[in-house]
């Protein structure tokens, strides 16, 4: 289905069949990708369930992202905050348009997708009813602690990866951890990029979290 202007490019795939009643996926790209990227990993972890996919606005050398970086691993704070509250706004209004119902959206994210779907739980805990978090980092220090009671995630981590290092991944879990969320952490015998082991477990914990029928 072509997108309307919500103010990001867009994409969306109306719920099939059994699905209908399931809540929507939210899929979140990596950096230099787009929101057609994520949709086949969105069908294969949730058949038939509604899925919005919108593309980052910053462009790093041509590649999008959701935020600004000033390096590798180092990121623009102000931006971030400002781009979490602007997509946060966006679910919201999609939500709407697009007819979502009552079940707030299960965010898929990978990298720098995995990092904004982080600071939404961080920073807009109402927004999202959990999150599979591929390859994430700690992406902002929120000065409240939020309340994410209720709120499951999966963070799906490579013990070699160069970039969301192990400690990031720790400190993230316990992080949201004590913001009351019920974390499950998922380690692979890889680096930053995705595995087909990554992709089975997740699936294995959304159905678990009765996210998937
Ligand atoms: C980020 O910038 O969000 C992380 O470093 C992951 C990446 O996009 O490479």
């Amino acid at each position: 289905m072509p997108s309307v202007d919500l103010g990001f490019e867009y994409r969306f795939v109306p719920a099939a069949g059994a699905a209908a009643g399931a809540p929507p996926f939210l899929l979140l790209h990596g950096t230099g990708g787009d929101e057609h990227d994520l949709l086949p990993l969105g069908q294969a972890l949730a058949p038939g369930v509604a899925l919005l996919s919108p593309r980052g606005k910053v462009l790093e050398n041509g590649m999008p992202r959701f935020f600004r970086r000033l390096a590798e691993g180092v990121f623009d704070l102000r931006d971030l905050e400002a781009r979490t509250h602007e997509l946060a706004d966006f679910i919201k209004t999609a939500r709407e348009v697009h007819g979502l119902g009552d079940a707030r959206p299960i965010a898929v994210g990978f990298s720098n997708g995995a990092n904004i779907a982080a600071a939404l739980l961080l920073l807009r805990p109402e927004v999202l009813g959990g999150a599979v978090l591929f390859r994430a980092m700690v992406p902002i220090e929120p000065a409240t602690q939020p309340d994410l009671r209720g709120v499951p995630v999966f963070i799906g981590a490579g013990r070699r990866d160069g970039i969301a290092s192990p400690g990031q991944t720790e400190t993230l879990a316990a992080l949201l951890e004590g913001a009351g969320a019920g974390v499950e952490v998922h380690w692979v015998d890889a680096g930053h990029g995705l595995t087909a082991t990554d992709v089975a477990a997740a699936k294995t914990w959304l159905g678990r979290s009765g996210f998937v029928l």
